[in-house]
């Protein structure tokens, strides 16, 4: 895989929602099927440190917007900025609601003068690497939307789209079997303590395995654990049509997901990722059955599912 071109880098994804858009589209009302493109951006701004343990940080670029941003040295592998952008291309793929993806460029001068911009690991401080990194939208500007990892169960169950957002998320962690827990941020207006708040996609590092790059399958792994998000699933059909977009995917849609991702993202041997492109292909028409044999667990997470 070559380096993206400096500030374009155009994949067949459907077309997405502006970074700094805060509502998942309908799921009724469908994208058009023209090329979207990855933005590359110049990072000018270092905001904070954010929690995790990959340790990505939140940076401001020159196009105004803002982005958590991981870092090819950080302390899990190189591979999770490949997994991260080849994720959340084929979530856009899908028309899922996922944080959108940018190629951050990143120059040794923003990491120089801002001494916090470095990975603790054990007792020692690595400063973070400049270039191309990963990053993922962050909504608005800081402070404009609150936004949280958690929801209790009675602002859970408000959340817009919540059945077939979590839906559509389980398809596509079963497809790209997804080795982390299903994470989602949910954000509303600061300003608008009764506003619903709306699901997004986060953190696909450990999607295709981490840095392995197989798909060791297992019937409870993806779900959510807050079952709640599950009530309403009856049947096939509550998990489209997030399930057909998968299976009638073509060779060519899912590679394209890969262009621009630099071989320093992909570990020791970069040209594996034709291998995952692949075998993610090979995979799509079993979504399907990983579905039942969820159902079929002991953790039994579709109670109305009969
Ligand atoms: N696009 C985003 N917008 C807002 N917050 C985000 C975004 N991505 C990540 N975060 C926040 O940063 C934290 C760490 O990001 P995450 O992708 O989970 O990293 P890690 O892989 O280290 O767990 C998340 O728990 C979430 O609070
Ligand atoms: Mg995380």
């Amino acid at each position: 895989m070559g380096r993206a071109e400096p500030y374009l880098c155009v994949c067949e994804v459907r077309r997405g929602r502006a970074p700094d858009s805060m509502r998942p589209p309908s799921i009724q009302n469908l994208p058009s099927d023209e090329p979207a493109e990855t933005p590359v951006v110049r990072a000018v701004e270092f905001i904070r440190r954010m929690r995790g343990a990959s340790q990505p940080h939140l940076l401001r670029a020159q196009d105004g917007d803002y982005y958590v941003v991981k870092f090819s040295n950080n302390p899990q592998h190189s591979r999770i900025l490949a997994n991260e952008m080849l994720a959340g291309r084929l979530a856009l793929l899908l028309d899922l609601p996922v944080r959108p993806p940018a190629f951050v460029e990143v120059a040794p001068e923003l990491i120089a003068g801002n001494p916090e911009m470095e990975f603790e690991m054990a007792a020692r401080h690595i400063p973070c690497a400049a270039g191309l990194q990963f990053g993922s939208g962050y909504p608005g500007q800081p402070g404009q939307f609150l936004v949280v990892d958690f929801l209790p169960d009675r602002l859970l169950r408000r959340a817009e789209d919540l059945a077939p957002v979590f839906a559509g998320a389980l398809v596509f962690d079963k497809w790209t079997c997804n080795c982390d827990g299903r994470q989602m941020i949910f954000t509303r207006p600061a300003a608008d303590e009764n506003a619903s708040y709306s699901p997004w996609m986060i953190d696909h590092g450990f999607c295709f395995n981490d840095g392995e790059w197989n798909f060791p399958d297992s019937p409870i792994r993806c779900l959510y654990p807050r079952r709640l998000v599950y009530e309403s699933v009856r049947g096939f059909q509550s998990f489209e049509p997030y399930l057909s977009r998968v299976e009638n995917l073509e060779a060519r849609q899912v590679e394209r997901c890969a262009e621009g991702i630099p071989d320093e993202w992909c570990g020791d041997e970069p040209g594996e990722i034709h291998r995952l492109l692949e075998r993610l292909y090979q995979r799509r028409r079993r979504v399907r059955q990983a579905l039942v044999d969820a159902k079929n667990s002991d953790l039994r997470p579709f109670p109305n599912w009969r």
